[in-house]
């Protein structure tokens, strides 16, 4: 059955610039039933969380601190402030259509100050494309918009059929917000623009080339797409007129600390030609980055090179200033057959980006650029920046931090090729939890101790549903881990341990999308608090707390079709970020971590992964004969 979604009201904490939105009964009815028809996040009970809480705290805390803990928390339930809170989140439950998305929008994205290169925004590296000159370049890339164009062509139609997980519907509103949308800095916190909901809705792309930016209109007058070979020719007229390498970098001045960005932007914005020519930008559809040729590494190093240029852009001397890190979508092709794309977080989680280049891979794949007669199109308009001393030193400061955090990040891509995730289903084990074991198992080889880890897991199967968290450290990953390095046990005692911490990951997984999980839950209780305006429950200000909010392993799993991996930074300055993406014979993993932290180093982490991936296959295989 093929259901069609409808494009949904503007979701909450978003600006949109153009107030119409088209009237109810022009919606199909389907897509009503479906959008409309999606469950509303619920509010777990508060003794469950309590309780699922104080278990989480247990491989990852002292004894004495979970004593203390222990205490807070009964005090949190029996004297009444609990109750209060929790009475509070469920009223707003019921005023909003969902009480989490808004508060999660900003307090992990809008109302972040850090920059947004690197820190939050993930990268995604596809497979190295055979061109090593302009013109393949420019073709691979003209392909590439017609892709995303076609997929446009599905969300404008509202024919995108819809996704599900354990066979439940998915709210599809994040593919509305992708597309045409972009993040504005501001003083204290940022907006997100939505220009795609509207009547009079864009129809350019931005086009970078040589840190210069050039509107590029990608339909004709008629409505339809320019074809492949109609964007070449633009995108051939763009390189031609952006051969001077000398000019000023602006798009670097969205890499700073977002407290930076917004007064430099302010001032930017004070010239009207400016202003012009940033709003281009940012209404635009998305933007393409054709990036100059990066330094050369050898085949092993490859992938982590260009997780590194999707996450930074090289520095201020490679690719950096060729990007707007704002921009919620920037595809990247580079001249020596490099291509992926970054992507701005507030507005969608990592599925909704994958399964758009699994269409445009295939969309590529099927389409050749067809020489077509020629209708002459316009000159795409270069936009001008008049650079003051002030922008000009505004500029010079975002050059010099971003060369910063460049030095700063440590990328690891690791392309496990022995075995994919067909070895832990033939097992009957879940590949999800067999991967996270694998890296709880690294990480306590490494450390000799467990540490608080997330994986995000999604809550789309409520409406505007973005994402909780899973806590993989538990109670049975510890046994498991602390078997394994514990020569004295037998395979099969490790065998049955690692079969329970398999288990209880799969349950905590199906709570956490279920809208059972605990942090969000914890995260709404603490803003009715703040709300409130009473003070703020110990619960909230434990040590354990700040254990437990201290992720060293914060991981995702991004799956695709495509043979490509997504890479974001850690969360803390002493993690690790890990994102994964199991295939059926293989696995991509990307592992960030920092240089300045000398206690991380992402290639020993990605080693120790490989390490505890074979360690784990030969348990499997161990076990499995000694049954026969
Ligand atoms: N035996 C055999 N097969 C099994 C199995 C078992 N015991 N348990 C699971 N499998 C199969 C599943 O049926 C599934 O099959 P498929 O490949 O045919 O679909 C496959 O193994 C994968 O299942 P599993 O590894 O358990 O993971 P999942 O696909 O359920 O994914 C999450 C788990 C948490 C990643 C997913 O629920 C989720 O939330 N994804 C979104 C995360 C996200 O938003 N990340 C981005 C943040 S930017």
């Amino acid at each position: 059955m093929f259901a069609v979604f409808v494009r949904s009201a503007l979701r909450p904490g978003m600006v949109r610039p153009c107030r119409l939105v088209r009237p109810a009964t022009q919606i199909p009815e389907r897509s009503l039933v479906h959008q409309e028809g999606l469950p509303k996040l619920p509010v777990p009970p508060l003794k469950q969380t309590c309780e699922r809480y104080l278990a989480a705290l247990g491989p990852i805390v002292s004894e004495e601190e979970l004593e203390h803990t222990r205490q807070l928390v009964n005090e949190f339930l029996k004297g009444g402030v609990g109750e209060r809170l929790q009475k509070g989140l469920e009223r707003r439950a019921r005023k909003t259509d969902n009480w989490l998305s808004e508060w999660w929008m900003q307090s992990a994205y809008l109302d972040c100050r850090m920059p947004v290169a690197v820190y939050t925004s993930p990268g995604v590296v596809l497979p190295r494309m055979h061109f090593q000159d302009r013109q393949g370049q420019m073709r691979f890339a003209a392909k590439l918009i017609a892709g995303v164009l076609d997929f446009k062509r599905m969300i404008d139609t509202e024919t995108l059929p819809v996704e599900y997980l354990s066979r439940q519907p998915l709210c599809m509103d994040q593919y509305y917000q992708i597309l045409s949308s972009c993040r504005i800095p501001g003083p204290k916190r940022d907006t997100v623009m939505n220009h795609a909901i509207g009547i009079t809705t864009p129809t350019h792309i931005t086009v970078v080339h040589n840190f210069q930016f050039f509107v590029l209109d990608v339909y004709n007058s008629d409505g339809t797409p320019l074809t492949v070979d109609q964007l070449y020719m633009q995108l051939e007229k763009i390189w031609n007129s952006s051969l001077q390498t000398n000019k000023e970098p602006v798009g670097i001045l969205t890499s700073q600390h977002r407290n930076t960005w917004g007064k430099a932007y302010n001032n930017l914005i004070k010239d009207k030609t400016n202003k012009e020519s940033v709003r281009a930008i940012q209404k635009s559809i998305f933007t393409v980055c054709l990036d100059a040729p990066m330094p050369r590494v050898s085949d092993e190093m490859y992938q982590s090179r260009v997780a590194a240029q999707m996450l930074h852009g090289g520095g201020a001397r490679w690719n950096s200033g060729n990007r707007w890190f704002d921009k919620t979508l920037q595809f990247i092709v580079g001249e020596d057959g490099t291509c992926g794309l970054m992507y701005e977080h507030a507005p969608a989680e990592g599925p909704p980006i994958v399964f758009l280049i699994d269409y445009v891979v295939n969309y590529m794949r099927k389409t050749e650029m067809v020489r077509s007669p020629m209708v002459p199109l316009v000159m795409p308009q270069k936009l001008r920046f008049n650079i003051t001393p002030e922008i000009k030193r505004d500029i010079d400061r975002a050059k010099q931090n971003m060369n910063i955090m460049v030095h700063d990040l440590d990328v690891k891509v690791l392309m496990f090729s022995h075995f994919g995730k067909l070895v832990p289903k033939q097992h009957k084990l879940s590949p999800d939890a067999f991967v996270q074991m694998a890296f709880q198992l690294a990480y306590f080889r490494m450390y000799d101790i467990c540490c608080s880890t997330y994986e995000s897991a999604s809550l789309r199967m409520f409406k505007y549903g973005r994402t909780d968290g899973i806590r993989v450290t538990t109670e049975e990953s510890s046994k498991f881990v602390m078997a394994m390095q514990d020569p004295a046990k037998k395979n099969t005692e490790r065998m049955e341990l690692l079969r329970e911490a398999v288990e209880k990951h799969k349950q905590n997984t199906y709570d956490a999308i279920h809208g059972q999980g605990i942090d969000r839950h914890l995260l709404g209780l603490k803003m009715v608090g703040i709300e409130d305006l009473t003070s703020m429950p110990e619960i909230f200000m434990d040590t354990s707390f700040a254990v437990a909010q201290h992720f060293n392993l914060s991981t995702s799993q991004v799956g695709s079709k495509t043979d490509c991996v997504m890479c974001f930074g850690p969360m803390v300055p002493d993690g690790y970020g890990v994102c994964y993406n199991p295939m059926d014979e293989h696995i991509n993993i990307a592992i960030t971590a920092f240089n300045s932290c000398e206690e991380t180093h992402a290639a020993k982490f990605a080693q120790a992964v490989e390490d505890a991936l074979l360690d784990l296959r030969a348990l499997l295989e161990d076990t499995a004969t000694a049954k026969q």
